[in-house]
């Protein structure tokens, strides 16, 4: 196992009925902006919640927070959090309308461009304290210190991540959760998986902890994703999802062992260009990294055939391969694309993609040896 250090600050309030502990989460004198996104918190009666819970607080809304937040509707809300002098940040929403607060929380007391806090690493030395009620589980942006933020004008789409931006605390009601539509029930099942993936699928380093670990939360979504399909008012379902998504990036699983993330950032360049959703980018995407990386990535392609599947054999290439297609027939059964066809597009459509991460000069995977010849390759793979 490699040296590491954990941190993590972020005050978990999970369960039934929990929204109205607000009141005893953020201090009555501080002036409060309730950020959220298109309107769902309106229509499942978890807007007028929070409203309960903070009846006399000093309260600002700003509303429009768009999936893949874009950086010019964070920057709008930074001039209305220096207008009314507020305090104080609540996301309410999924995973978009909290990177946002990420961002925004940082920007406020950035000197400089924020959009350099993305590009170029700038450093952050504060941010707004913020907390979060969230509503879709998925990114496991609630307990981490990551945020991804879009500019539709430029195609981008970047990640920051700085320990300033940990959430004061995550409020979880997996109720909460119980009006989002199938495509958003299977996007946060998909992303929960990869999530864990790009911290398991590697090579070993003698780190039993953390494979078992990735292993147990695999294993609860590939139970878990089809019965929320299939009986979406179930709150045991929804609560063994929303706990696996939170666990699966709170960066616990990544201690001590190398991490991969090719899948994430090639996805997020589909994403950025192509407008799909971040959890059907990793479906298309994951089943042809592995492919591509199956000499690197065997040994550990063939335990989670076998621990994780029940495959039983001593054939490794044989194991292997049932890993692979075991883990497409999954998210097939959680109803996302798994090819580019599946979403009509080409290889030769995704060069402007490639073209972005060539700019960047990525070295992606956990050797770093992906460069962005290899993702045309694995993009060809992905057809
Ligand atoms: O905008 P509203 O009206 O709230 O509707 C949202 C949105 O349309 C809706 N929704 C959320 N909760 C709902 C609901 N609808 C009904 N009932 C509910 N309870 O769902 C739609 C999608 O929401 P969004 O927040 O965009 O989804 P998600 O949580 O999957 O977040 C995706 C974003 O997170 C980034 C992605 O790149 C993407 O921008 N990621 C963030 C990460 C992190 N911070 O660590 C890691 C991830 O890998 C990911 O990149
Ligand atoms: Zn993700």
């Amino acid at each position: 196992m490699y040296n590491f250090e954990f941190y993590n600050p972020v005050r978990i309030v999970f369960g039934k009925g929990t929204i109205k502990e607000l009141s005893r989460l953020i201090d009555r004198s501080l002036k409060v902006m309730i950020a959220y996104g298109g309107g769902s918190i309106k229509n499942n009666g978890v807007h007028e919640q929070v409203m309960k819970a903070l009846e006399g607080y000093d309260i600002v809304e700003f509303s429009g927070i768009e999936a893949n937040p874009q950086y010019s509707t964070c920057m709008k809300a930074v001039d209305v959090i220096k207008r009314e002098k507020v305090d104080f940040v609540l996301s309410v929403g999924g995973g978009s309308v909290l990177d946002a607060v990420k961002f925004i929380s940082a920007a406020v007391n950035f000197d400089g461009e924020p959009w350099n806090i993305l590009t170029s690493g700038a450093k952050i030395q504060s941010a707004m304290p913020f907390g979060c009620v969230l509503t879709l589980p998925a990114t496991g942006s609630e307990m981490n210190m990551n945020a991804v933020i879009s500019r539709d004008e430029t195609g981008e789409k970047l990640a920051f991540g700085n320990p300033n931006v940990y959430p004061k605390f995550s409020i979880l009601d997996p109720e909460t959760t119980f009006s989002l539509p199938v495509r958003q029930i299977s996007n946060g099942v998909v992303d929960a998986f990869a999530h864990t993936m790009e911290q398991y699928m590697t090579y070993d380093v003698n780190a039993p902890i953390q494979d078992r670990y990735a292993e147990a939360l695999l294993m609860t979504l590939i139970e878990e994703g089809p019965k929320a399909l299939e009986n979406p008012k179930d709150y045991d379902v929804r609560a063994n999802i929303m706990w696996a998504a939170t666990m699966a990036l709170n960066h616990l699983n990544s201690v001590g062992v190398p991490q991969d993330w090719a899948t994430h950032m090639i996805g997020h360049e589909l994403t950025a260009l192509y407008g799909i959703d971040h959890a059907r980018t990793l479906a298309i995407v994951m089943p042809a990294v592995w492919k591509h990386q199956r000499k690197e990535k065997g040994a550990k392609l063939a335990r989670y055939a076998r621990r994780v599947w029940g495959v039983d054999t001593h054939d490794d290439e044989k194991a292997i391969d049932l890993a692979i297609e075991k883990t497409i027939a999954f998210f097939k059964q959680m109803q996302v694309p798994v090819s580019l066809k599946d979403v009509d597009l080409t290889p030769a459509d995704c060069s402007k993609a490639v073209k972005q991460l060539e700019n960047r000069k990525v070295k992606l995977g956990e050797h770093g040896k992906i460069t962005f010849k290899e993702v045309e390759q694995i993009l060809e793979i992905a057809a």
